[in-house]
């Protein structure tokens, strides 16, 4: 599985990119937000100034479905490696697939996001251009955050996105390290992972022995910073 750096932070992103720890990057508004980004467009472009040669998604913020276009038409004029995010729906939930089908035809690379379904995995796939590297965003952690296994719907959207050339099935919204190794058995062809699993990657083999003593270490420290001991 191909491991993408997800959030909006420019110097996580610069440090993911320089440390060849990862293949591409995602970008949603909310991480926007977080990461306090003001002028979207000149967050874009620095960006991609600086990451000329990896796959990076950038999502339009409209949501009628004429100005999402012109803005779907702006972001993929920023740089061959751009994905255009677009969401499944709009918030009154229309949906989107009479656009995807519309760009994806004018050749423009998507990256279908916020998807939940597995109808809406059908759509998208058969929605998208085949002759076109695609992204199909599957939320894997928000399907487990309503109590659901999400495990046979990646099962399921890997065998739905075989049936396009072009689409690639990206599990979204990561919550643990372990959901990295899942992806890359069941298949997945893309895991966008938060700073903090980034981080843990570069730790894995650790013998289970060795971390726990570190929780106890952790333990200890914590209470004699408490003033017990
Ligand atoms: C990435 O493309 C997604 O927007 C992101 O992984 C969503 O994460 P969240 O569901 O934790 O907000």
């Amino acid at each position: 599985v191909k491991i993408y750096a997800d959030g909006a932070d420019i110097n996580d992103m610069m440090a993911a990119y320089q440390a060849g720890f990862v293949s591409g990057f995602t970008t949603n508004p909310s991480l926007m937000k977080k990461a306090g980004v003001t002028d979207y467009v000149a967050f874009a472009k620095e960006v991609l100034e600086k990451i000329p040669d990896l796959p990076i998604s950038f999502e339009v913020f409209a949501d009628d479905f004429e100005t999402m276009e012109k803005e779907a038409l702006k972001i993929h004029s920023f740089g061959k490696n751009v994905f255009v995010k677009i969401p499944i729906m709009n918030t009154r939930g229309e949906s989107s697939i009479p656009l995807i089908k519309k760009l994806s035809s004018k050749g423009l690379s998507l990256n279908v996001t916020a998807i939940l379904t597995i109808r809406q995995v059908e759509e998208t796939v058969a929605a998208l251009n085949p002759k076109v590297e695609n992204i199909v965003s599957v939320f894997a952690g928000r399907i487990a955050d309503t109590g659901t296994d999400p495990i046979p719907y990646m099962k399921k959207s890997v065998d739905i996105c075989k049936e396009n050339k072009g689409a690639m099935l990206l599990w979204a919204s990561s919550r643990e390290l372990f959901n990295v190794y899942e992806a890359d058995r069941l298949g997945v062809d893309i895991i966008t992972c938060t700073p903090a699993i980034i981080e843990k990657l570069k730790k894995v083999g650790k013998p289970l022995e060795q971390v726990s003593l570190d929780t106890v270490k952790t333990f200890n420290k914590d209470i004699q910073s408490l003033g017990y001991t």
